[in-house]
């Protein structure tokens, strides 16, 4: 029986959600859990909020309130895995375990360190000034957040993608290293029609534009913030353009395909902002208010949220300390008496990876294979005119490794069109020369 996929989410607990969190994040991924066909993992990652808040009391508050948002907005947590990040006491230690494993140079290549010492260089500031430790091991705890419930699936938005990359390659190392299939490699989802939310100002909602529409806001303040929205300075009858209205974007992603039609319309026919801004008010509030009494029932009672996260790590551990088990045993962390397997050493892993082969045929062109560490050949590619155009075809296969299922272009920029070859067996070895080549590297630095 085919396992069902398993698709996680960390919310970072350092701020109080908002508007563009609701439709960006928190729908979308109930209305996902709500399905049969996955698994769905979602925690507090206030391990994360450590990293870029100092403020214990704002952790604490942000903890509350984003589980409080979720149960309100529909969160079944009987259904789903939903817990506390620091409830997990796996995820820290897998932390180390994948440390020491991670290349450094691996971490200096991470976004938001190196914007971090861009900033600090351009200020001609000591590159670390200000840089916690915390900020430059973020990608191995969040690797490690991902790894340890065999995620397959995490939807982030485009600024993550290159942490999931990183969990990737943290895990598939740690496999090589370890010779074993340790960990499921993640994919990232990118949501492409999930309405990225307008603030108040038309950029972006975002907290560190300060132009955000807190969810929860009491009818009335709900109301003055939608009030407060920036539009242009055309007056009532004027004809106004739906497509470039930040006001219209924040309706459409509350209105049903219908009342948006309408409201279109009614801008093409002059609705004044004022009237406009009510209609929004009185549909975002249609759709919150049922939501919002939930909200201020639950956060009035932390206990109650404090057993139910309780409940969920204790129901996330059971998956969490039998892998926590396996990958400490791997690594040596094990008893003295215990004579388990011991584990592929480096070198002996080294040595069986499997092999590409280059040459060159009678009619002057140039071929390659790739052959299995015993000798079976995997793949026979098609002729090349130049060694250049080979060579970039097999970096990109390597580069692909475990990921060529899901790259079928450039299989079919390495071999003949009526050519059968097995993928899978084929990702395989590939994954395994990606990981020698990383371990490589790892040693270069
Ligand atoms: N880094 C994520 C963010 O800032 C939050 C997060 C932590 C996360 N761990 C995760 C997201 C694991 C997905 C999977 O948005």
């Amino acid at each position: 029986m085919q396992r069902k996929r398993r698709i996680l989410t960390g919310i970072t607990t350092s701020g109080t959600p908002h508007l563009g969190n609701y439709v960006g994040a928190i729908r979308p991924a109930i209305a996902a859990s709500r399905k049969d066909d996955a698994e769905s993992f979602y925690f507090l990652a206030d391990y994360h909020a450590l990293i870029k808040c100092g403020d214990p009391a704002r952790v604490q508050r942000s903890t509350l309130e984003i589980a409080a948002s979720w149960l309100a907005c529909g969160l079944d947590p009987d259904k789903v895995f939903f817990y506390r990040q620091s409830d997990i006491p796996e995820i820290p230690e897998l932390t180390w375990l994948l440390t020491c494993v991670t290349a450094k140079g691996l971490l200096n290549r991470a976004h938001a360190y190196k914007a971090a010492v861009d900033a600090n260089r351009n200020a001609d500031d000591d590159p670390d000034a200000g840089v916690t430790a915390g900020l430059y091991m973020y990608p191995v705890l969040m690797a490690a957040d991902i790894l340890i419930f065999g995620a397959n699936e995490v939807p982030v938005g485009r600024d993550q993608i290159q942490h999931i990359e990183m969990a990737r390659d943290i895990g598939q190392r740690f496999n090589h290293l370890y010779g074993g299939e340790y960990f499921t490699l993640p994919e990232a989802r990118i949501e492409e029609n999930v309405a990225t939310l307008p603030g108040t100002d038309g950029r972006k909602m975002s907290k560190s534009y300060d132009n955000t529409i807190p969810l929860w806001l009491p009818a009335n303040e709900l109301k003055k913030a939608i009030l407060g929205i920036v539009t242009d300075s055309r007056a009532p009858g004027e004809a106004k353009d739906a497509d470039t209205s930040n006001l219209f974007a924040i309706y459409q992603a509350f209105a049903t395909p219908e009342e948006t039609a309408a409201m279109r319309e009614a801008f093409a026919a002059g609705i004044g902002w004022g009237d406009a801004k009510q209609k929004l008010f009185e549909r975002v509030d249609a759709e919150l208010a049922p939501m919002r009494e939930k909200y201020e029932a639950l956060i009035a009672d932390p206990a109650r949220i404090e057993a139910l996260l309780h409940a969920g790590a204790d129901k996330a551990r059971e998956r969490s300390r039998p892998l926590i088990d396996a990958l400490r045993r791997a690594a040596g962390i094990r008893r003295l008496t215990d004579v388990a397997a011991p584990a592929k050493p480096v070198a002996a892993a080294v040595a069986a990876l499997p092999q590409i082969k280059r040459y060159r045929e009678k009619d002057g062109k140039f071929y390659f294979k790739l052959e299995a560490a015993d000798g079976e050949l995997l793949l026979q590619s098609r002729a090349f005119d130049a060694p250049q155009e080979s060579g970039q075809v097999i970096n990109a296969l390597v580069d692909a490794g475990g990921d060529l299922v899901s790259r079928s272009a450039l299989l079919d920029a390495a071999v003949d069109g009526n050519t059968t070859v097995s993928v899978e067996a084929l990702a395989a070895a590939l994954s395994a020369l990606k990981a020698g080549k990383l371990a490589k590297e790892q040693g270069r630095h």
